[in-house]
């Protein structure tokens, strides 16, 4: 298995089993080596379906070939808001179910943004995830995915390049993908706390993974549109440390200036 090549910004794998792969077996090396020098390591996590078999991936090799996650610090991208942790739709079930739950990692290593934060406390509670963010030297690793509506984490557009962590109105979009979820659109909450794009543009390396056709449209316009609030994903192409990695699927519309080799040198 060959690691993700930073030089060259995009990778296109030919179906989702593959991409999602590669970026396992990215984490997993990334993880193992930090180790071998005695180091922890912070990721930056995602939640929805397209990391699932990522962490499929890095739970197998968990079980079956001793990779330990004793030495990793997580900082969830984001949370509904609000939502008891306890809920069965929230990110803190979905990462306990997925990951958390299936691998070594130490309860106090794990950082999910809370849907429960008082109100009161909130701009607090959202300070104080970007600092420990900070104290733990920085994300080493961010995986993303990317919405229908170009957001990254729950950074809907309109958001800016330097937003915090802060609680944000979901838009219409996003509340009508997670409609089937939650047996209906008038159950899904109307916001969500997430990481800001600062936190997320920080982290050394980003990992972007797009699989399926429901995202060709939306990869074509991250890597055409102009670069934007409006579309947040449009930032990424911006900084030097981001990987996209995509199936055959979700680039299908990008498929030919690539074949051009016009993309990559475009941007
Ligand atoms: P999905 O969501 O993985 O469920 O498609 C991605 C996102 O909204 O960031």
């Amino acid at each position: 298995m060959t690691n993700i090549i930073y030089t060259k910004n995009i990778t296109i794998c030919d179906n989702e089993t593959i991409a999602s792969q590669r970026v396992a077996h990215f984490i997993a090396n990334e993880i193992k080596s930090k180790q071998a020098n005695g180091l922890p390591i912070t990721l930056g996590l995602a939640t929805g379906n397209t990391p699932k078999m990522v962490y499929e991936q890095l739970v197998r090799m968990h079980k079956n070939e001793g990779l330990s996650f004793k030495n990793v610090i997580s900082f969830n991208l984001d949370e509904y808001y609000p939502l008891e942790p306890s809920h069965p739709l929230s990110y803190h079930q979905f990462m306990d179910t997925h990951l958390f739950g299936q691998v070594d990692i130490l309860p106090e290593n794990v950082h999910i943004p809370n849907g429960t934060w008082q109100k009161e406390q909130l701009a607090q509670c959202c300070e104080d995830y970007d600092k420990k963010i900070l104290d733990c030297g920085g994300i080493d690793i961010q995986l993303l995915g990317i919405g229908r509506n170009g957001h990254i984490g729950f950074n809907e557009p309109g958001s800016a390049f330097d937003s915090p962590t802060r609680l944000i109105d979901l838009h219409s979009l996003t509340r009508n993908d997670a409609a089937a979820d939650f047996e209906g659109l008038e159950k899904v909450p109307l916001q969500a706390v997430t990481m800001g794009i600062q936190s997320i543009t920080q982290a050394k390396k980003i990992i972007l993974l797009a699989l399926g056709s429901r995202k060709a449209d939306i990869i074509q316009k991250a890597f055409q549109e102009e670069v934007s609030p409006e579309i947040p994903a449009t930032f990424l192409r911006t900084l030097s440390q981001v990987a996209f990695v995509l199936d055959k699927e979700a680039a299908a519309l990008i498929a030919e200036p690539l074949g051009n080799n016009s993309l990559t040198s475009k941007y």
